[in-house]
């Protein structure tokens, strides 16, 4: 596991970089994508890269993590209406090349199975941009989530309702069910890369990167993948026991890829 601690300013435009990276490599390459505050710095990043010429994604396939369960299409926190405004058309993207989860689907097992198609389909994603929650789930998979889940339905917990009730206008307007890729289906990604700010995310990251492997911090499990990078602001590195090691091995990364 890679951690790459830098000051707040700086996260977005190395993530943006790592991702862009890999979707040149892989043109047109698919992209998982992930919705919450975390990432959004890193959709503009890349969409000045594709302004200044440096990235084209009209051909490249998304798919997200995740989406309400029951949630009106057209509801403007719903997850495909935010991957819609802030991905698709921000990214130039083609809408009929990125997919949501159908959380308003009748049937929802169908549907969790049908994305896990869908992606298969696509070939799997080349890099995934993943956020955490401060309890450590990635995607909707809360803690108790199976290491080795599929796309599913989860019900959300109280803290992420309460994280997420910013969103609308009252806790109890947070859907209490979701649709997320399972943990499985994230570790089959290419590439995963987590971007995280703030002290509120710091116990989180000591987990995911330090912690023993273990449902209750899902994002543990990213330890079991052999190309994952964790970009993170110095507060959310503020708990990591091993903080100036990863420091230290960034820094001298360079000397050895001249080499
Ligand atoms: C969103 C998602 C979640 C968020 C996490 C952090 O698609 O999968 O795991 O990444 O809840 O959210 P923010 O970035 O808003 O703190």
């Amino acid at each position: 596991m890679e951690l790459i601690i830098l000051p707040s300013h700086d996260v977005d435009a190395v993530a943006a970089r790592l991702v862009a990276d890999d979707l040149r490599a892989a043109s047109p390459g698919v992209l998982g994508v992930a919705t919450g505050s975390s990432p959004l710095g890193v959709y503009a990043a890349l969409e000045r890269m594709i302004a200044a010429g440096d990235l084209d994604l009209s051909r490249t396939r998304a798919f997200a993590l995740d989406e309400y369960v029951g949630i009106p299409i057209d509801h403007p926190e719903s997850y495909a209406a935010v991957i819609r405004r802030e991905v698709v058309e921000r990214l130039g993207m083609n809408p009929a090349f990125v997919r949501v989860p159908d959380g308003r689907a009748d049937d929802l097992e169908l549907a969790c199975a049908e994305y896990e198609a869908a992606i298969r389909h696509a070939g799997g994603i080349d890099v995934q941009i993943l956020g955490i929650g401060a309890n450590g789930h990635i995607g909707f998979n809360e803690p108790s989530s199976s290491l080795a889940s599929r796309t599913r339905v989860k019900t959300l917990t109280r803290a992420t309702r309460e994280a997420n009730a910013r969103f609308f206008d009252d806790v109890a307007d947070v859907p209490t069910h979701c649709l997320t890729q399972g943990i499985g289906t994230i570790l089959d990604a290419q590439h995963l890369v987590l971007v995280a700010r703030g002290e509120a995310k710091a116990e989180a990251i000591r987990q995911a990167a330090e912690g023993p492997v273990s449902a209750r911090w899902p994002a543990s499990a990213l330890q079991l993948h052999p190309n994952v990078t964790l970009v993170v602001d110095d507060d959310a590195a503020s708990h990591l026991e091993l903080g100036d090691y990863y420091r230290e091995t960034y820094r001298l990364k360079p000397a050895v890829e001249d080499r």
